[in-house]
């Protein structure tokens, strides 16, 4: 197969929030800057978000970044590194206006200053009382915010390579990452991208479930390329459940639903929050917030024919409100709830919707992984930001609105060390006469291989899989069948057929390019899952209920190679503030 190459200085996978505010920093500085992405970027998954962007501006009350800072370390339920978290927090304020300063049409108050409303776990003065801290756009913020970095690079003259497919990353002999091979979609032709910085930004991977709030393009790219190429993948069993799913749909129903007044209730007409989290009820966390749904429909207080959601009530709104911030849930909910939210209530469930986990990086979004000699050390010219990272701001819980933020904050922070790597040396290191073997090994057997299992068949079998081993509650005999039944589904995926040969758009051969990815991530949650004996944030075990610091105070690392797992200690000791020690976790 023919490989043409293209050279650039830095190259970006993924168009959503993260890489194009790494992109946009890369071509600001004068850098020949690429970004390749699957679909056309502003349709990456960043448009879904919805509620808000977090910072302490202190616009509706008096706010500080170091409680912004405390709550999400609590929220993490101290698994975040308190150091990564300190630099999220502290540099929030400023994303936002620099947000602002692109042109993102941020809500107002009435005076004129940016609009800010309660969100789960984000208080006043280290968990008084609940405080608006989220920047909103409606309830479609996500949308604003990835238009205007989008023109902002058009702007700054970034490359964009549209529907454009990352496949593996190039390595050399030290280790060094060189750039990728990557599928044109459209043609079917393989490129060889070269860049002396090379950035995953691939979002996340919700789809290796059955139900999740996730685009059908969140299938762990950035992940499986990484996991391939020997690098370890972080925390990877911590998934959030977001509360508040349409019920048999799972799209998202914002969690400023809540933040605006809506509250949740059970089949007796109960607001049962006030049982599981009496102080911060319907906005504690959302682990807390999953859990006691998942208690509530068990014991038989679900609504609904089959009685398995609750309600989400917010007619007490007003529609004037509700029109005016929350335009999209009203939409939503008559799409795919079939109700009218200004008169009934939304039929929800948890439903999954983003990955704690990721690549490991340090603040500057560097990849982290052993060395030759086995040292934990940076991979020279490997970059990862926002959700396929694990920085780690997030933790075992991230709390609502702390992503938008984690995708600004890092993907700048990246592509500013980006520029300073990449200015250091002109050269382009020479890629080995094999390169490219594996990789097309992979394509060559999905090209000519005519007998095996469908891809959809295989891809099913992974979502059961995991939706039905790896939920909202973990049990240990559901964990350890779960660890058989994904490694026989990983087996199943390396004798898949693409049965349409007609390649049309070359979509059934990018379906189980995808699938390779799914695998990759599957594999490391539930392993890494089952290892895991104790219950942090949204790890919630059956058999290990109580958190359990002396022993699992631990970053995981999980390798491909083995199923190997590792761990390594979380960082406690933020830069200039002082440590905010593990306590009992209480909303
Ligand atoms: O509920 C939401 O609007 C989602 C926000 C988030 O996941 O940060």
């Amino acid at each position: 197969m023919a490989v043409a190459t293209q050279v650039f200085d830095a190259l970006v996978v993924g168009g959503g929030g993260a890489g194009l505010r790494a992109s946009l920093q890369l071509a600001q500085s004068g850098l020949k800057v690429a970004v390749l992405s699957k679909v056309f970027p502003t349709r990456s998954h960043t448009v879904a978000a919805q509620g808000g962007i977090a910072a302490a501006l202190g616009n509706v009350a008096d706010d500080k970044w170091l409680w912004h800072m405390y709550d999400t370390i609590k929220g993490s339920d101290y698994l975040g590194d308190q150091d990564a978290i300190e630099f999220m927090c502290k540099n929030a304020a400023a994303a936002i206006y620099e947000l602002e300063h692109f042109g993102m049409p941020f809500d107002r108050l009435e005076n004129g200053k940016i609009f800010q409303r309660p969100f789960g776990g984000m208080t006043q003065n280290f968990g008084e009382s609940a405080i608006s801290r989220t920047c909103a756009v409606a309830d479609r913020t996500g949308h604003a915010m990835l238009h205007t970095l989008y023109q902002r690079n058009i702007q700054s003259n970034t490359q964009f390579f549209v529907e454009w497919l990352a496949l593996d990353l190039l390595r050399d002999k030290d280790g060094d990452v060189l750039g990728v091979l990557a599928l044109e979609i459209e043609t079917g032709e393989v490129h060889c991208i070269r860049a002396k910085a090379t950035l995953l930004a691939t979002g996340g991977a919700g789809r290796i479930f059955k139900a999740s709030t996730n685009a059908f393009i969140n299938t762990g790219d950035g992940l499986g390329m990484a996991a391939r190429a020997g690098i370890p993948l972080q925390d990877m069993e911590f998934w959030q459940f977001h509360p508040t799913g349409v019920l048999n749909a799972g799209v998202l129903i914002t969690e400023g639903v809540r933040g605006e007044g809506g509250y949740l209730l059970n089949s007796e007409g109960e607001r049962f929050m006030e049982r599981y989290a009496p102080h911060a009820k319907d906005l504690a966390s959302r682990d807390v917030v999953s859990r006691a749904i998942a208690t509530e429909i068990k014991a038989g207080r679900g609504v609904g024919k089959n009685k398995d959601a609750v309600y989400l009530k917010l007619d007490h709104l007003g529609e004037a409100l509700i029109n005016d911030k929350l335009p999209g849930i009203r939409e939503i909910a008559k799409t795919f709830a079939n109700v009218d939210p200004v008169k009934d209530p939304i039929p929800i469930v948890p439903t999954v919707h983003y990955m704690m986990g990721g690549i490991p990086t340090n603040l500057q979004g560097q990849v982290i992984a052993p060395d030759a000699s086995g040292v934990q050390a940076v991979v020279n010219g490997l970059y990862a930001v926002g959700e396929c990272a694990c920085v780690s701001v997030h933790g075992a819980n991230r709390l609502g609105s702390n992503s938008l933020l984690d995708l600004v904050v890092f993907g700048r922070a990246a592509g500013d060390k980006m520029v300073e790597e990449v200015k250091k040396d002109n050269s382009h290191k020479p890629l080995a006469a094999d390169a490219f073997d594996k990789t097309l090994a992979r394509l060559n057997r999905l090209d000519t291989q005519t007998q095996g299992e469908s891809v959809k068949d295989v891809g099913a079998a992974l979502r059961e899989t995991m939706q039905t081993h790896c939920g909202v509650f973990r049990f240990p005999d559901l964990l350890q069948s779960g660890v058989v039944e994904i490694d026989k589904v990983a087996e199943r995926a390396k004798n898949t057929v693409i049965t349409d040969k007609s390649q049309v758009f070359n979509t059934a051969r990018v379906d189980a390019l995808e699938l390779d990815n799914l695998v990759e991530v599957a594999l490391a949650t539930m392993h890494a899952a089952e290892a895991r004996t104790e219950s942090r944030g949204a790890h919630a075990r059956e058999d290990f209920m109580q958190r359990d610091d002396e022993k699992w105070l631990t970053h995981s690392l999980y390798y491909r190679e083995g199923h190997r797992l590792s761990y390594k200690p979380v960082r406690l000791k933020p830069q200039t503030v002082d440590s905010f020690e593990p306590k009992a976790r209480v909303y």
